[in-house]
């Protein structure tokens, strides 16, 4: 299904992001100096690309076709699930957000800890919540949506790829990624 494709395909940035963040919070705790402008980076990535681009597609789009034809049991799952871990995905990025604001002017332990924190435990959620996207909800979608139920999702995704803004944040998010990626291995 061409809406999940593009979302199964997605994940895979937003999995690269956390694996970064990772290793840079890793470097941290070997002695690295905090980079305030690649937290910045990640935390811009994290919202446009992850939040905005990727879960507005989900939640607009897949999961309010979902919700309003496959009954209670998809409701439960996005609502009480999905939904509730893009608010607490949210949460994270603001933490860290908020935290390398701070740290800009008073660079101290406890906000160096704050940053790995929240950006590990985005990372920990974040790969969890993907996990279950591909492998229960997507499959679920896959399995039940009627076949113009699918053309729907398909034919809304296809308008959302190619406006004229989405392609831009996507471009730009994009770039950011490899350059964050050329940060850990340079
Ligand atoms: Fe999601
Ligand atoms: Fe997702």
């Amino acid at each position: 299904m061409y809406s999940i494709d593009i979302l199964v395909e997605e994940h895979k940035s937003i999995i690269a992001l956390t694996e970064e963040l990772r290793k840079e919070c890793t470097n941290i705790l070997n002695g690295k100096e905090i980079d305030t402008d690649y937290f910045e980076k990640a935390v811009f990535f994290a919202r446009n690309f992850g939040d905005k681009y990727h879960h507005q597609k989900e939640e607009k789009i897949l999961f309010r076709v979902m919700m309003e034809k496959l009954g209670p049991v998809a409701t439960q799952l996005i609502r009480g699930g999905m939904m509730v871990e893009h608010d607490f995905g949210r949460l994270y990025i603001g933490s860290i957000a908020d935290a390398v604001e701070e740290y800009k002017k008073n660079p101290d332990d406890a906000l160096k800890l704050d940053i790995i924190a929240n950006a590990v435990g985005y990372g920990n959620l974040l790969t969890r919540h993907i996990d279950k996207e591909d492998n229960a909800v997507y499959t679920f979608a896959e399995r039940s949506l009627s076949d113009e139920d699918k053309k729907t999702v398909n034919d809304e995704t296809l308008l959302h790829e190619e406006d004229k803004n989405n392609i831009e944040i996507r471009r730009r998010c994009l770039a950011i990624l490899e350059e964050l990626k050329g940060k850990n291995n340079g």
